[in-house]
């Protein structure tokens, strides 16, 4: 396809302040001020449309630009003054792509050199359907050296009988956008470590109170048990004063087993002695002792080796898992299945309990879902939540057991 010749663009490429160019709209081609008494109206004539897109063009705070098929600058509007730092006339008859080296940072004038070339190749080679428009984020450099994020949008201009004479540019300063995303992105990322220090903290906190019952209150409820063994063999003599200190080493006993079983729920000791699969085995069958919800497991039969926090994060994941099944499902089984490879591991979770509409529920403002996932995510892995087969819900969790991936994601998770 021969380049056209003729620069294409708007009629009028002079550029006027806005106020004379708004006299000039109202005064409908005259010389005259507002002042001018108007005609009446079926004497006005209407603005053509070369007029009216020209005003807009001078209007908007966006750039826009025409260049020929041989990307030549053919008309700029002045915005490009206020946005980028030239005067129009800097640009007007230049070629874009010499001056794409210099408006733009190196990474995006690459990217425009390849578009442009590869529209122009695409419309000389027939495919003229190709490129209707293009839009992407181009950093910009101002005439002053700053940068500008815009957003620029390229589109093939076309003739009256269709065909393809060269495009139409639109840039538009998304700075502002382009800020918002930032703090976002960074108030993000700053709400990701505050949620790994608080699951950190809480861990370190459970593990503590775990360690100061069984060690502690442990020791001392062992000894007060031998002291009222004693003072019941001195009272067999009194018998009521006897039963009394029986009944009072019964008290202690159960005291002792409480406090057992609240160190446990709070730290399993068994997860860090004989590792997750143990751990979970034996979590299921306190399940289904007190909650009579049967809890069979499905594991590997040698037990994975993991990092502490993977397999930390595993069973609290599998603990919620649980509970809701309990609380929620109304099911009369939850299968438990852990698999685990050279880098995964997962756990899973099926019940035939009612299930859950999954379209209403990311509306739903659930914690416990939501800490499951933020676990998951934290330990670089992930939660999927989905319909069970048959009927009820299936979780599983999805971790990394490379400790690389997962101690970037979660230093900290103990
Ligand atoms: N196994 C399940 N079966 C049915 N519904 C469930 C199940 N697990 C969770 N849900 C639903 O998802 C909601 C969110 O769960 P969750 O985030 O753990 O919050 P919570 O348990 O505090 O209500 C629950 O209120 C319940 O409606
Ligand atoms: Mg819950």
């Amino acid at each position: 396809m021969s380049p056209a010749d003729k620069p294409q663009g708007f009629k009028r490429m002079r550029h006027r302040p806005v106020s004379q160019q708004t006299r000039r709209h109202y005064s409908v081609g005259t010389t005259n001020t507002m002042k001018a008494r108007p005609k009446r109206s079926a004497e006005i004539q209407p603005a053509s449309e070369t007029e009216i897109y020209r005003l807009v063009a001078e209007n908007v705070a966006d750039i826009i630009c025409v260049l020929d098929l041989n990307l030549r600058v053919t008309y700029l509007s002045p915005s490009v003054t206020h946005l980028l730092g030239y005067a129009v006339e800097e640009g007007l008859g230049q070629y874009w792509d010499q001056w794409i080296d210099v408006a733009l940072t190196p990474d995006c004038a690459a990217i425009v050199g390849k578009a442009f070339r590869d529209m122009v190749a695409s419309l000389n080679q027939g495919h003229e359907d190709v490129f209707k428009s293009w839009t992407t984020e181009l950093e910009f450099i101002r005439k002053d050296g700053s940068t500008l994020w815009t957003e620029s949008k390229a589109t093939v201009l076309r003739s009256l009988e269709g065909r393809p004479i060269g495009f139409i540019g639109i840039v538009r300063d998304i700075t502002e956008r382009k800020r918002t995303e930032e703090v976002l992105k960074r108030s993000e990322s700053q709400l990701r470590l505050l949620s790994q220090r608080i699951i950190e903290v809480q861990e370190e906190e459970r593990a503590r109170i775990a360690r100061e019952l069984h060690d502690q209150l442990g020791q001392e409820l062992v000894a007060l048990k031998i002291e009222l063994v004693s003072l019941a063999e001195r009272l067999a003599g009194v018998p009521p004063l006897r039963d009394r200190a029986r009944a009072m080493l019964d008290l202690v006993e159960r005291l002792d087993a409480t406090s057992h079983r609240i160190a446990v729920s709070l730290r399993p000791e068994i997860l860090d002695e004989l590792g997750l699969v143990k751990a979970i085995q034996w979590y299921a069958e306190d399940f289904e002792r007190r909650s009579g919800i049967s809890c069979p497991v499905e594991a590997p039969v040698d037990e994975p080796i993991l990092p502490r926090q993977t397999a930390t994060c595993a069973y609290r994941i599998l603990q919620e898992a649980l509970t809701n099944v309990w609380k929620h499902s109304g099911a009369s089984q939850a299968k438990i299945r852990i698999t685990a490879s050279d880098n995964m591991v997962s756990v899973s979770v099926s019940d035939d309990g009612v299930g859950l509409d999954l379209k209403r529920f990311p509306d739903t403002p659930s914690l416990g879902l939501l800490g499951m996932r933020e676990r998951a995510s934290l330990a670089g892995g992930r939660i999927s939540i989905r319909r069970n087969r048959g009927k009820g819900l299936r979780v599983v969790a999805h971790l990394p057991v490379n400790t690389a991936q997962a101690d970037t994601a979660a230093t900290a998770m103990v």
